[in-house]
């Protein structure tokens, strides 16, 4: 499928998909929102892609935010829709069953760091700068920043984030949980394949699985988190994979894993 603002290449098992507009560092229109929804929608119903890289065009940025010269005479009845489309993208990513890492290589500001967040793993490269500065426009982050921020570094370094707008580090946003791993730049696109890759040779039932109860789990109580993780765990059980991972391990052999 072609797309305006976006490039996604697969080459089995894993496909890539690039925010392409360099010129304003891959800031998110509306239309680059819808576009990475019908991507990501696209890639989900995909067979032959078992893992998924999220990045941006060039070297300079993941993704600068928000598209700002789309902000301009707009009111809130106008915004509102934007701000939904991005929620709606964010959970096609969290809810699909196969896993999405972020490349992050360069500035992963408001929208940017919010596409981040909804991956399920960020690598970054050591020159990539993170932050929710929707605050400096007279404004707060419109495409989940508020809450997923604070799921995943706390709410107190959330705060701080949000409230003051400030960039931060890779460095730092690796120290604060942010995110997973930093590579020199010219590393970061070899080592969110290599370890894509590694992601999709792993049989895919229990990947989705395990994928479906962290994320459905994690803002249930934990009896209900439990419940769920039980379903999934049960889930498993009927996939004949488990009985050939089970068997190689005790044949110390390789598992040779069917993958649907
Ligand atoms: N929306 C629209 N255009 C954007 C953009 C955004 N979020 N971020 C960058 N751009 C455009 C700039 O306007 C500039 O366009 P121009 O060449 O036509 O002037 C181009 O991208 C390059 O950006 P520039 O600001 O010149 O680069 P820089 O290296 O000096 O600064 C940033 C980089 C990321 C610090 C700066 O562009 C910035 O603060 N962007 C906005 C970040 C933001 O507030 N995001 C949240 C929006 S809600």
């Amino acid at each position: 499928m072609e797309f305006n603002n976006l490039t996604v290449e697969i080459s089995q098992p894993i496909a890539t998909v690039t925010v392409n507009r360099p010129n304003v560092l891959n800031a998110l229109n509306l239309e680059t929102v819808g576009e990475l929804g019908t991507a990501f929608s696209m890639l989900e119903a995909d067979p032959n892609v078992r893992a998924i890289i999220m990045t941006g065009a060039g070297e300079k940025a993941f993704v600068a935010g928000a598209d700002i010269t789309e902000f301009r005479g707009k009111s809130a009845p106008a915004m509102i829709p934007f701000a939904k489309k991005g929620h709606d993208v964010a959970r096609i990513m969290e809810s699909m069953g196969k896993p999405i890492i972020a490349a992050v290589n360069g500035y992963a500001l408001g929208g940017g760091c919010e596409m981040a967040m909804a991956c399920d793993i960020r690598f970054a490269a050591d020159t990539a700068r993170f932050g929710q500065p929707e605050i400096l426009l007279g404004l707060i982050p419109g495409m989940g920043g508020t809450q997923r921020l604070a799921r995943l570094v706390g709410l107190g370094i959330a705060r701080e984030l949000i409230y003051g707008g400030e960039q931060i580090s890779a460095q730092r946003a690796y120290e604060i949980g942010l995110v997973n791993r930093v590579f020199p730049l010219e590393q970061l696109i070899d080592e969110t394949a290599k370890f894509a890759h590694k992601l999709a040779a792993l049989p895919s039932h229990a990947l989705k699985m395990a994928k479906l109860a962290t994320n459905y789990g994690y803002d249930q109580s934990l009896d209900n988190g439990l419940m769920l993780e039980t379903q999934c765990f049960a889930h498993c059980w009927s996939h004949p994979n488990l009985e050939e991972g089970v068997a190689a391990f005790l044949e110390k052999r390789k598992a040779n894993f069917h993958q649907d």
